[in-house]
């Protein structure tokens, strides 16, 4: 580990969904640089484990496990495993997801289905499996106020595309879904001190991107250029966000939506 990393999150364990790839491994690199103890979900296996094998290898704390967050069982029995592991989390960051573009006339039941069951159930029931055990905590130790008991945060990913975007009804649905339940989080748990906060991100180069990018001779790749003002994003512009949410330099705060655009100001 290098040996001016900072040290903010120093004996804090988060619970990234979503890190085998993209912002989720970014994420996870970034929080273990900064004394985080890393645990990731991700339906892709060997690279979510390989994600892990690099923390450890610089000198950080990760485990990892394969989950389909569209599975309430394997949420929970997966849950239940990596608190028993790591005694304890105190940050839940879902940055699992996927993108299927259709538009409204070609959109089926099955996309439809698919999109929500990841973007939409999965960031739903995670939240859940994990804010149970805060709230049996809490409730084994009832606190007089809220800022007595412990600090935690919920960050979930959505997207700018929540506003609404051509092309993409079952993922903006999806994506505005979760803006929804996480406000809904913030109302609900802010009296056991549990924040849930979200971000939105503007386009970022990843592989969930990639391919769409490079369509019909990159012809994507250069009308989005003319949206992005700040050229495209990297995973780290969305880290650097989610870290700042859960950070005590972000404390006095709760069901914020932190729009990351890239300077784009248009819904276009
Ligand atoms: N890349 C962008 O431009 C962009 C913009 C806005 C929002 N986002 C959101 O950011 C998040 C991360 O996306 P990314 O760009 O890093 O993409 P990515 O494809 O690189 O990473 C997504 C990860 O989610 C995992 N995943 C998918 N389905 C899963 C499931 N059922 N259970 C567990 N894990 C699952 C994938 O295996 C992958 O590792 C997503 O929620 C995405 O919608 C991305």
């Amino acid at each position: 580990m290098n040996s001016s990393a900072r040290s903010r999150f120093a004996g804090k364990t988060v619970l990234i969904t979503g890190g085998a790839s993209g912002i989720g491994a970014q994420t996870a690199r970034d929080f273990a640089a900064e004394g985080a103890a890393v645990v990731l979900f991700d339906t892709q296996g060997d690279a979510v484990d390989r994600v892990a094998d690099e923390i450890r290898g610089a000198g950080g704390k990760a485990v990892s496990y394969t989950v389909d967050v569209t599975s309430v069982a394997e949420i929970e029995a997966n849950v239940d495993t990596a608190f028993a592991a790591v005694g304890e989390v105190d940050l839940l960051v879902q940055c699992a997801g996927i993108l299927r573009d259709a538009l409204l006339k070609d959109v089926t039941e099955a996309q439809w289905e698919t999109v929500m069951g990841v973007n939409a159930k999965g960031i739903l029931f995670t939240a859940q499996a994990v804010v149970r055990r805060w709230l049996a905590a809490a409730a084994a130790a009832p606190e007089p106020t809220a800022a007595a008991y412990p600090d935690r945060r919920i960050v979930t990913v959505s997207s700018l595309a929540a506003d609404g975007q051509a092309g993409q009804t079952c993922y903006a649905a999806s994506k505005a879904a979760i803006v929804a339940m996480t406000k809904s989080w913030a109302k609900e748990l802010g009296r056991y001190n549990i924040r849930s906060h979200v971000v939105m991100p503007a386009l970022i180069e990843t592989p969930m991107v990639r391919e769409l990018l490079e369509k019909d001779g990159a012809k994507w790749r250069k009308a989005f250029e003319e949206l992005m003002p700040f050229g495209f994003g990297k995973p780290s512009y969305i880290s650097d966000a989610i870290r700042f949410l859960c950070s005590d330099e972000f404390y006095f705060a709760n069901g914020e939506v932190l729009r990351v655009n890239g300077g784009k100001l248009t819904s276009a």
